[in-house]
């Protein structure tokens, strides 16, 4: 069994943050949303993964993640030239996956449970695909399953302005090499991609068979600010421990699951878990609320973060405000002249600098 995950696409919904960065690489829980997939299928006992990558964030994504030696894998990078879909996707890497059965899965999807026990019930089966599906609130946002009384499946649609269920395909998907055969058969959709929900679709329409399981626990899709904002209140809220490497000074208060990386320093703080502050941070007169996220080398000076990401050597200085649901890129620099009573909420790509006068 293979793994190939998606870390192509040029991330619109999450711009400007995405001018600079794969949005495969934003970080929940100061760790890039691709590790968490990275990880599932390497506890799914995957060995090789192949990673397909965009000409515009490929060099970042392979910097990022290397060889693979650090999770004892191997792993192979994929170029897709052009956003052709999902199905165009699998296509470029039929090099790399070969007959080999495989699991895909995309790069800004995270589940709760792995993926082990779908791998293994795979294997078991006799399906040519498998997938995941969530019952969800905005169906067209999503491929959508329609099943029959019996549990299987009776049709897919991409994104249907009118969904027939609430059933949304999940990020990951499981295939043996006759998904290759129904790409070769199907056209590009509307929006002028190859869609692997009409793969499936077209496995099921020539007699193949495709299990479905429904996922009870969460599974979030980080295409979007708040979305991301989401998957870090989730995994701060579910996997944060008490970590404090840092220093903490006598005048601050630290309370609940709170992770504070070596270097770091508290001066004259609150801080409420669930909450992460990275390596080498300087932190004065702060109150830092639950689930946020603060990168590595951050400096924040009189400010009131809560439910935010900042990502790594942002300085929010003098800020004498409350900054509250935001996402703050690398390197921002954010500072406030005047003591009003405020509350911002942000999404500032990398390298920006605001002074609110
Ligand atoms: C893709 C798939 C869609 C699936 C979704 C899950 O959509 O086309 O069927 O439900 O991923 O994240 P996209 O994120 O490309 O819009």
């Amino acid at each position: 069994m293979k793994g190939l995950i998606l870390s192509g696409g040029k991330g619109t919904r999450m711009r400007p943050i995405t001018h600079t960065a794969a949005k495969q690489l934003l970080p929940v829980a100061n760790k890039p949303i691709l590790y968490y997939g990275i990880e599932a299928l390497v506890d799914a006992g995957i060995k090789e993964i192949g990673i397909i990558i965009s000409p515009e964030t490929g060099e970042d994504v392979k910097t990022s993640v290397g060889n693979g030696d650090r999770w004892g894998i191997k792993v192979e990078y994929i170029l897709q030239d052009q956003p052709a879909g999902l199905a165009h996707a699998v296509k470029t890497a039929q090099p790399f996956l070969g007959d080999d059965p495989f699991v895909m899965y995309l790069g800004d999807n995270l589940i709760k449970d792995g993926v082990g026990p779908l791998v293994r019930e795979f294997e078991k089966g006799n399906a040519d695909a498998f997938i995941l599906l969530k019952e969800v609130e905005n169906p067209s946002s999503f491929g959508v399953a329609v099943l029959n009384p019996d549990g299987s499946i009776k049709k897919l649609d991409e994104k249907p302005a009118k969904p027939e269920s609430n059933l949304a395909l999940v990020g990951v998907y499981l295939f043996n090499k006759e998904i290759h055969k129904a790409i070769g058969l199907i056209q590009p959709s509307k929006r002028g991609e190859l869609e692997i929900t009409d793969a499936i679709q077209k496995l099921i329409d020539i007699g193949h068979k495709v299990g479905n399981h429904i996922l009870k626990s969460w599974w979030l899709d980080t295409g979007k600010k708040d979305d991301m904002l989401e998957a870090n209140r989730v995994v701060l809220d579910e996997m944060i421990e008490v970590n404090l490497e840092g220093v903490i000074d006598a005048a601050s208060k630290v309370s609940g699951r709170v992770t504070l990386g070596k270097g770091s320093r508290l001066v004259n703080c609150t801080v409420r878990g669930p909450a992460i502050i990275g390596t080498d941070c300087l932190i004065e007169n702060t109150y830092i609320g639950p689930f946020t996220s603060i990168g590595d080398r951050a400096h924040v000076s009189f400010a009131e973060i809560e439910h935010c990401i900042l990502r790594e050597d942002c300085k929010i200085t003098d800020f004498h405000g409350r900054i509250a649901d935001s996402l703050i890129g690398v390197n921002v620099e954010l500072t406030r002249g005047e003591h009003r009573p405020v509350a911002y909420r942000l999404m500032l790509g990398d390298d920006s600098k605001v002074e609110v006068v």
